[in-house]
């Protein structure tokens, strides 16, 4: 049961403290992509419908708990303020005593943001002090910020100490979409892919007992790959990975299950884009996407689903070259979506190469979350969620 705000009876007039994750991508101040701000806005609107006086919070980057200009959240305040098109004033304070006085000031329906939670460490070391100080701030404590619900910090977990503490529309949003790969309509195919086999494993390991086929690509079949024995040249790999690949293949049915690429496109010595089987690549080569071949096996398992959940792109889409495996599964797990199966697709990269096709709108769920997903599904504890979900 999720503690929703939609059970809230009275919010007029009351302080809600709301945690977004506006941790978005920006280069020379330009917010690149904008999909976490459009999500939050639904729940900030039904906030202000109802006459709260809002104030808004998040992390941005990997700030690492002092002031750092380059993850101040200034720029993402304006783009925010432009996306709901009503004002939002915001606060280059990040210490939450030092915008007492302004929150004081506040009128119903008004907005206000804070600066970068994670300039402060008592965010990171989910402090009871900073927390206290920073729900001081309101009546009310909002989540709306499942992507980052994985991390036990002030503004997501031990906040919740202090406030009456509430679920916002996306979180429940995600949650509910989530619910369905939980207990997935069969067949259930997973696409994995991406770098890290160590924070990816105990997801791999639970779709062992619930999918039909596991397709893996990106880097990760590469660290399969050369686990395996085969030669991977330059090609990016997770190098501890050897005792996770040994004990998922001793779970029944992994090697039946697990579908890895039969050929791959590698960047040979000289610069260019080649199809190679597994056993040919060469010392002085990389492995950059999956190849034709594989895109088609695997586009036979995904036309078989009913349920679809993919993670990681295939490859390295930022090049030319090797973007089709990652563009190819976009398209297919697009259309494969919003009727025959119940599509889900999450992870920032990932949903980069999904707005690449300009197939977004075919996908039952684009997730905002990409590292919460994966501890959430592979069964791992979510201190955001304590109090709010039982
Ligand atoms: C994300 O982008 O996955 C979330 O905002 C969490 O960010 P973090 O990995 O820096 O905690």
């Amino acid at each position: 049961m999720i503690n929703s705000i939609k059970k809230l009876k009275k919010i007029n007039a009351k302080k809600v403290l709301l945690r977004l994750d506006l941790n978005v991508q920006i280069k020379d101040g330009k917010i690149l992509d904008d999909y976490r701000l459009e999500a939050a806005k639904e729940t900030i609107e039904f906030l202000l419908k109802k006459k709260a006086k809002l104030i808004i919070i998040s992390h941005l980057g990997k700030a690492e708990g002092k002031r750092d200009e380059k993850y101040s959240l200034k720029p993402v305040a304006l783009k925010l303020k432009e996306i709901l098109k009503q004002p939002l004033k915001f606060s280059p304070e990040h210490e939450p005593l030092k915008v007492l006085n302004e929150v004081s000031k506040l009128k119903n329906g008004e907005i206000l943001m804070l600066e970068n939670l994670r300039f402060n460490s008592g965010e990171l070391k989910n402090e009871t002090l900073f927390a206290k100080q920073l729900a001081s701030l309101a009546d009310l404590y909002v989540n709306d910020a499942f992507s980052v619900s994985h991390r036990s910090q002030a503004s997501v977990d031990a906040i919740k100490k202090y406030l009456p503490s509430y679920a916002g529309l996306l979180m429940e949003k995600e949650l509910e979409a989530l619910a369905k790969i939980l207990k997935p309509k069969k067949p259930f195919i997973a696409i994995m892919g991406g770098a890290k086999i160590s924070t990816k494993a105990p997801l791999i390991e639970k779709f062992l007992t619930k999918a039909e086929k596991i397709l893996i690509g990106g880097a990760l079949a590469t660290t399969f790959v050369k686990e395996m024995g085969f030669e991977v040249g330059k090609s990016l790999y997770d190098k501890d990975s050897a005792k996770i690949i040994t004990k998922l293949f001793k779970i029944k049915g992994a090697a039946e299950k697990i579908s890895l690429p039969i050929d791959f496109v590698v960047l040979t010595r000289d610069g260019k884009a080649k199809v190679v089987r597994p056993d040919e690549v060469k010392k002085s080569e990389s492995i950059l996407d999956i190849g034709p071949e594989t895109i088609g096996i695997f586009a036979e398992y995904i036309k078989s689903a009913s349920t679809l959940v993919w993670n990681g792109p295939m490859g390295k889409f930022e090049d030319g070259r090797f973007k089709q495996g990652s563009l190819s599964l976009a398209r297919l797990v697009a259309t494969r979506s919003k009727g025959r199966a119940y599509g889900l697709v999450g992870g920032g990269e990932t949903v980069a190469v999904l707005k690449m096709t300009k197939m977004e709108e075919y996908v039952d769920f684009v997730s905002t979350a990409g590292g919460a997903m994966l501890s959430y599904l592979g069964g791992e504890k979510m201190p955001g969620l304590k109090k709010i979900v039982k």
